[in-house]
């Protein structure tokens, strides 16, 4: 019989137990679910709701499910439906009807809420410390490549110069606002549901802020219809991984485009690419792009529980068991992703010599002849004609900018004198860029500086 079957006069249909149940996917709550009752039996004895000799039976028993979940000797049946449920069989199986005084004052809905918010707390940790290793790895290239000099693009078109280390501190940036965005929501994650009930509270004096201490939280979700009817935290979290894998599935294009022959600036080291069963020579980024690929799913699970939680009145509906698959996948995917893009990024081999004969075979640094003419006094839109007419040249010559004759520069404007080509070499025109958050050198440092201090203090 079920744990819920006094009012009903039959069986459930087999098709509906299939149906309904989440034991499939929720058993990866155990550990959670039996975390939060033992902290809520703890409190049904402090609060007189049961004897303190029940309690300690109930304790027991619990670790001994707890155990043989672990060691996948307990059955998890799906008549028994959800995690929920077949623990507490479980235990009744063990410990005989004093188990069933656990769910003293309690709900599934107010349970559920709780298991989420715990295996997201630890997901979140150490979704954070991946994020970190992954900056390291990054601040770990930007640190050997601050000689290294490769075109910065627009529109995918080469633009202006810059440091290999300034293009990997910009992802540096970014993961670490996805680091900041993902701690800032362990605030809102980190309180306890329990003790709501289904819905409207507990007849019983429980005690709300005990379990939330025992537990670790930082307080409790104070409405009772809020605690068990929201997911914003698990909306928050899948934003937040989809902002998270949006940054990744940009460093991956990247990294498969840099790999390809036609750029070849960069070499993954073997240990992270794949070859191909029928192409002898080939040697692929898979690793890159099903990062870049796996990035629609998580951006799929976003969708999928933003307009789960749409339409739903308040409180519990069980729409919202949909809340968890798409969280696991979530999880899982990052952790996945993270785990292997850290060494990935370390062990890349740069070829810092294609990069450098990209940047000396383009018109880079036509932005510095004009800035050149610009400080001789030639007005900023006028040196932008010259120096486009200047390019033509080059162009119909076959030539670059550094190719030109001091006479041929004198054609086109008579301002400009010898100090040109020390002007427009790539490390001037890079070290030229001496702003705050600019690509020369100096500058770089400074963020790299500022970043590893910032993560250290993480
Ligand atoms: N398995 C359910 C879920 O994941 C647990 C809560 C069910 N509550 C209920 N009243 N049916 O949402």
């Amino acid at each position: 019989m079920k744990l819920w079957g006094g009012r009903f006069t039959k069986p459930t249909n087999e098709l509906v137990d299939e149906y309904t149940a989440s034991i499939s996917f929720d058993q990866k709550l155990a550990q959670y679910d039996i975390q939060g009752s033992l902290a809520h039996v703890e409190m049904l004895a402090k609060c007189a709701i049961i004897p303190e000799a029940d309690a300690e039976t109930i304790k027991h028993g619990l670790e001994v499910v707890a155990q043989k979940i672990e060691a996948g000797e307990a059955e998890l049946t799906q008549a028994n439906e959800d995690i929920h449920m077949n623990v507490e069989k479980l235990l009744i199986d063990e410990i005989g009807a004093v188990g069933g005084k656990l769910h003293t004052g309690r709900s599934r809905n107010d349970q559920i809420a709780l298991d989420m918010r715990l295996y997201l707390r630890d997901a979140v940790v150490s979704l954070v410390e991946l994020v970190s290793k992954l900056q390291e790895a990054l601040q770990q290239q930007a640190k050997q490549n601050l000689d290294t000099i490769l075109p910065g693009y627009t529109h995918l078109q080469r633009a202006q110069p810059v440091l290999f280390a300034h293009h990997m501190m910009a992802y540096v940036s970014m993961f670490e606002r996805d680091a900041d965005r993902l701690i800032d929501s362990f605030k809102r994650i980190n309180r306890s549901p329990l003790g709501a009930g289904a819905l409207a509270g507990t007849t019983f004096p429980i005690d709300r802020h005990y379990v939330a201490e025992k537990l670790n939280f930082d307080g409790v979700v104070e409405n009772s219809l809020d605690a068990v009817s929201d997911r914003d935290f698990v909306v928050e979290f899948l934003s937040n991984a989809s902002l998270l894998i949006m940054h990744m599935s940009r460093l991956s294009e990247e990294l498969v485009q840099w790999s390809s022959a036609e750029f070849n600036f960069i070499e993954l080291d073997d240990a992270f690419c794949t070859g191909s069963s029928m192409m002898p020579q080939k040697k692929n980024p898979d690793v890159a792009e099903l990062v870049r690929g796996k990035t629609g799913r998580v951006y799929g699970n976003l969708t999928a529980m933003l307009t789960t939680l749409k339409g739903l009145p308040i409180a519990y509906n069980k729409d919202m068991q949909e809340d968890k698959e798409g969280m696991f996948d979530t999880v899982e995917t990052l952790k996945g992703a993270l785990a292997l893009f850290a060494p990935m990024i370390e062990s890349m081999h740069v070829h810092k010599e294609n990069m450098y004969q990209a940047v000396a075979e383009d018109f880079s640094n036509a932005t510095d002849l004009a800035d050149y003419l610009v400080n001789k006094d030639v007005p900023f839109r006028e040196a932008h004609a010259v120096v486009g007419q200047v390019v033509l040249h080059c162009i119909e010559e076959n030539q670059y900018l550094l190719d030109l004759t001091m006479e041929e520069f004198q054609q086109f404007s008579t301002s400009i004198e010898e100090d040109i080509y020390d002007v427009l070499s790539p490390k001037a025109v890079v070290n030229a860029r001496d702003v705050v958050g600019g690509t020369a050198e100096n500058r770089v440092e400074e963020q790299i500086h500022q970043a590893e201090s910032r993560l250290s203090e993480r």
